[in-house]
């Protein structure tokens, strides 16, 4: 167990021990990529797995045992004080998607690291075991998947998930196969509850509330739900110059339809969002008549009624609006998360770390999600947000956070792991 002393030398790490050096390790991630003009990382790529193995090597060079399981999490264990039974869960994800920012994810991994490392060189244990987890799947990009990585660890991996097949057609079973990774062993990852202490993450925000209140984080009280489908609309190909308008069975005509609809409806409530971030034109040339269109629909709300309900209405104008047109449409569900609320323990926990860096505790729900989803039910969870800056902006190269707010969330993270208990 800490002394007194020793909580107190933590509460007090002297700031910017921690900026530079997350900076350094973020950076030196965003060098491997699938794309030669901007950051990508999708689950099992080569460079997914150059991620994984640097992430284990600077896990190791920090004091911390670390492997990479069979899904690709990449898990460093830092044992506990004698005594210790539970272990704290601290992570977030290496996976990015296309054109990504470098600090979505890896900013969590980074901070988890460098605080354990500073635990291990201080020579502090705590009553519990920490498993820093750079989980190797969240985005969902290669297979619209989302969780893979923190799914297996909370003994919710998504096994219908095996069936789907990335953009070369090749199946997650498939990938998994030639990885030598079979079910059994997945399931094998599955952390028994009562063995968890909790799971914590520290992410950027990926929005502009803090920025705007002038914030360096904040604690996050929930996250939202979210639904994600995949819709197809069948129409009829034909000559574009010759086919009168009214004849036309045209199916990027419906999809337009669709996707205005999914604005509208998805504005007429405050904690409601819906993007259609893919539309895919198969066979598309200039002078024919589409007659297919696959579109994507993402549909999120802190409140599962509301999104529920969006979700109904939607699939109701789907459907009138592909039979005004005389197409069809059909609507495939890929994943469905309901709100994860964040344990007021944990809540109440980060707000103290937080007052004690001189920092007012501001509360703020999640619209994207993250892995800790997975971990709801299964343990207490907790998030701490760092604020985001260029207005905001993630999913993007412009997505940055400062050196100095990293620095402090570091900090705060140290002080919340040294009084969790
Ligand atoms: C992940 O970033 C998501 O919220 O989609
Ligand atoms: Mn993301
Ligand atoms: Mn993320």
């Amino acid at each position: 167990m800490l002394s007194h002393q020793a909580r107190q030398a933590s509460e007090c790490v002297a700031p910017g021990v921690f900026g530079e050096r997350i900076f350094d390790l973020v950076q030196q991630l965003g060098q491997h990529s699938e794309l030669p003009d901007g950051l990508m990382c999708t689950y099992f790529s080569s460079v997914h797995k150059v991620v994984a193995a640097q992430l284990r090597d600077w896990m190791r060079s920090a004091g911390l045992t670390a492997e990479i399981d069979p899904v690709g999490n990449v898990v460093g264990h830092y044992a506990g004080a004698p005594g210790a039974t539970q272990t704290l869960l601290v992570g977030s994800h290496y996976d990015t998607v296309a054109n990504a920012g470098l600090f979505d994810g890896r900013l969590g991994i980074v901070t988890a690291l460098v605080v354990a490392e500073y635990l291990h060189r201080a020579g502090l244990r705590l009553p519990f075991h920490l498993d820093i987890v750079a989980f190797s799947e969240e985005e969902g990009v290669r297979f619209s998947a989302p969780y893979l990585g923190s799914g297996a660890i909370a003994g919710r991996f998504d096994e219908n998930a095996l069936a789907r097949r990335d953009l070369n057609n090749i199946s997650l079973a498939a990938v998994l196969l030639k990885e030598g990774v079979d079910l059994a062993a997945i399931r094998a990852l599955a952390r028994p509850p009562k063995t968890l202490r909790g799971y914590l993450e520290v992410h950027i925000e990926q929005g502009p509330v803090l920025l705007d209140r002038g914030l360096p984080v904040g604690i996050v009280t929930s996250i939202a739900g979210s639904a994600r489908f995949r819709v197809t609309i069948e129409g009829v190909a034909g000559h574009a110059g010759t086919v009168p308008m009214a004849l036309r069975r045209d199916a990027v005509a419906a999809a337009a339809e669709i996707v205005l609809a999914v604005e509208r409806r998805c504005s007429a409530a405050a904690d409601l969002v819906g993007t259609v971030g893919q539309l895919a034109v198969p066979h598309g040339l200039i002078n024919v008549i589409p007659g297919r269109c696959e579109l994507s629909l993402d549909v999120r709300s802190s409140d599962d009624t509301t999104c529920e309900a969006a979700i109904s209405d939607l699939c109701t104008e789907i459907e009138q609006i592909a039979s005004r047109r005389r197409v069809s449409a059909t609507v495939a569900e890929l994943s469905r998360h309901r709100a994860a609320p964040c344990a007021a323990s944990m809540q109440s926990a980060l707000a103290a770390a937080i007052a004690r860096a001189g920092v007012v505790p501001f509360y703020l729900p999640s619209g994207a999600g993250h892995d800790g989803e997975m971990f709801a039910g299964v343990t207490d969870i907790g998030m701490l947000f760092v604020r985001c800056g260029n207005g905001g902006i993630s999913h993007s190269p412009l997505e940055t956070v400062t050196v100095d707010d990293a620095d402090l969330a570091a900090r705060i993270l140290v002080d919340v792991l040294i009084n969790l208990d």
